[in-house]
């Protein structure tokens, strides 16, 4: 029987390779178990390296560049007529996929992790059921365990997926030809993100959307902002509306919506439908509920806020969980959840947790929005700057978005960022330091930031929380 492990970790993604690294670098004896085969080898990553963030970004980045090379060169005096390679684009995906989820398994030699392959099944908070892709089983002995087993497509009730003309968030990744009509069911960060790659590739994008708004969560201003220019680049909105069903036939598919208030139906006709309303956590086979493991109506694995679970010893991180269903976050809560394990110090800050769309332009935010605070009767004061005053952005050709800062009106405490703009996703960095810090505001507006940068932006929106914006 292999072990006695220290601690064994159930699912290969962000939250389970990063715990099991950090477990083992701690001097902790550990394993990671995965199911996912490419090509009937493990394929560590998780959802995140194969199917998600790392293919998504590839295709987000190649076709940027195919539509900065066709629309925005000539702009700038150079000339040049781009024509896609959509066989070389994929190519890029899987390298990059490729490279990245053979690098986990050489951490895991490195850092000296067991890695299995196979699908693991809590027995009790000592034991875990390892099923070989051949079927053979064997039990691991371990003191801990990690429950990482991430999440799935949520599945929308009428529309079946066959990732062939209705796709999820898998399908859209791997397509062979760019389709003529693409619709998109959910206006959320997978529905802008990959709608935006195949509308700059020439597919025409329809996005329906249950809510009579664009991402919901994300600050209000922004969405507003987002939606206008998201149009402007040729993406049609139908929001307030719900699909009741789907039905592939020789054209493609049929669509049917109505309304989401009530009303009368139509349909709309499409070559591709992708269906992303929302994922869900992914427990099936893990054998946490017999073992005693409380779940909560979401289906989500319960905590204390500190990755412990009911059952002494079993532990969970990562998208299973309460939280938002975010790389980083599931890599915050492994590193904490090892460190606790070894009998250090680990936390998560849930109040500082970056949220990035990687569309053109990005749109980026931590900490609490304007609706939040004021559902919560907290007095704030806000700052925000355009991208069309700041000189970088002019020298880039960048026009779109603006900053907004918003800080507790008593204290000035810093209590959260909204970008919407040209490498938001960097720059809302250093308003999560700041945040981290317990900085105000002033502490923001009084750091000395270079000349020209896009940093400059954040540096007048916090300025602008005391009305001295200086460049507008
Ligand atoms: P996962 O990555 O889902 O990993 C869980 C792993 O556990 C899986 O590989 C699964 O096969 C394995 N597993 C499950 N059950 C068992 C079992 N019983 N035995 C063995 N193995 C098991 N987040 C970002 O922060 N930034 C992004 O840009 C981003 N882009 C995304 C784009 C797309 C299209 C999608 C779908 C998601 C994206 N996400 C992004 C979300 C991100 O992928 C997840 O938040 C992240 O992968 C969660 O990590 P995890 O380790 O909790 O779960
Ligand atoms: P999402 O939760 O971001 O958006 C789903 C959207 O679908 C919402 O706007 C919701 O109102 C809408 N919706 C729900 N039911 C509907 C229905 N029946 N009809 C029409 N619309 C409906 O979910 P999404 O886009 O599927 O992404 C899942 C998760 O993956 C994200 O929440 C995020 O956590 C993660 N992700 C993160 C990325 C990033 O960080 N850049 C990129 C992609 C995914």
């Amino acid at each position: 029987m292999p072990g006695p492990y220290d601690v064994v970790v159930i699912g290969g993604g962000p939250g389970g390779y990063n715990a099991a690294i950090r477990a083992a670098q701690l001097g902790l004896k550990t394993a990671c178990i995965e199911k996912r085969a490419v090509k009937d080898a493990v394929a560590f990553g998780g959802t995140c390296l194969n199917v998600g963030c790392i293919p998504s970004k590839a295709l987000l980045f190649a076709s940027e560049r195919f539509e900065d090379a066709s629309k925005h060169f000539a702009s700038i005096g150079i000339k040049v007529t781009p024509e896609i390679d959509l066989p070389g684009m994929m190519g890029h995906k899987e390298r990059t996929v490729d490279q990245l989820v053979k690098g986990v398994s050489f951490l895991f030699k490195k850092n000296k992790v067991d890695p299995y392959f196979g699908t693991g099944r809590i027995v009790s908070a000592t034991q875990v059921e390892l099923t070989g892709p051949d079927g053979t089983k064997e039990t691991l002995e371990t003191k801990n365990i990690i429950i990482a087993t991430g999440s799935e497509v949520m599945p929308l009730p009428g529309v079946t997926v066959d990732e062939k003309v209705i796709v999820s968030s898998t399908g859209i990744l791997s397509l062979s030809e760019v389709p003529k009509r693409l619709t998109v069911i959910g206006a959320g960060i997978i529905g802008l993100e990959l709608g935006s790659v195949w509308r700059r590739l020439g597919a025409e994008v329809t996005v329906i959307e249950y809510l009579d708004r664009i991402v919901p969560g994300v600050d209000g201003d922004v969405a507003k902002e987002f939606q206008k220019i998201l149009t402007r680049q040729g993406i049609k909105f139908k929001l307030a509306t719900k699909v009741t069903k789907a039905e592939p036939g020789a054209s493609g598919v049929t669509v049917t919506m109505e309304p989401a208030a009530g009303g009368a139906a139509e349909t709309l006709e499409t070559d591709i439908l992708l269906v992303c309303i929302g994922r869900r956590p992914f427990i099936e086979g893990l054998g946490a509920k017999e073992a005693g493991v409380a779940i909560d109506k979401r289906g989500r694995v319960e905590t204390d806020g500190h990755g412990r679970t009911n059952v002494p010893g079993i532990w969970v991180v990562g998208d299973v969980t309460t939280g938002p269903m975010l790389a980083h976050k599931a890599e915050d809560e492994a590193m904490a959840v090892a460190e606790l394990i070894a009998g250090k110090a680990g936390h998560v800050n849930y109040d500082v947790i970056p949220s990035v769309v990687y569309t053109h332009p990005e749109v980026a935010s931590v900490g609490k929005t304007e609706d939040e605070l004021k559902a919560a009767g907290v007095a704030y004061k806000t700052g925000k700057f355009p991208f069309t005053a700041n000189a970088r952005a002019k020298t880039v050709a960048e026009k779109d978005g603006f900053v907004k800062i918003i800080a507790d009106a008593k204290t000035d405490r810093v209590l959260g960022c909204h970008i919407i703009g040209p490498e938001a996703g960097n720059l809302i960095m250093e308003v999560a330091v700041a945040m981290e810090f317990g900085a105000s505001s002033e502490d923001i507006a009084r750091t000395c930031h270079p000349h020209p940068t896009l940093t400059e932006g954040v540096r007048q929106a916090a300025l602008g929380v005391d009305n001295r914006i200086m460049q507008m």
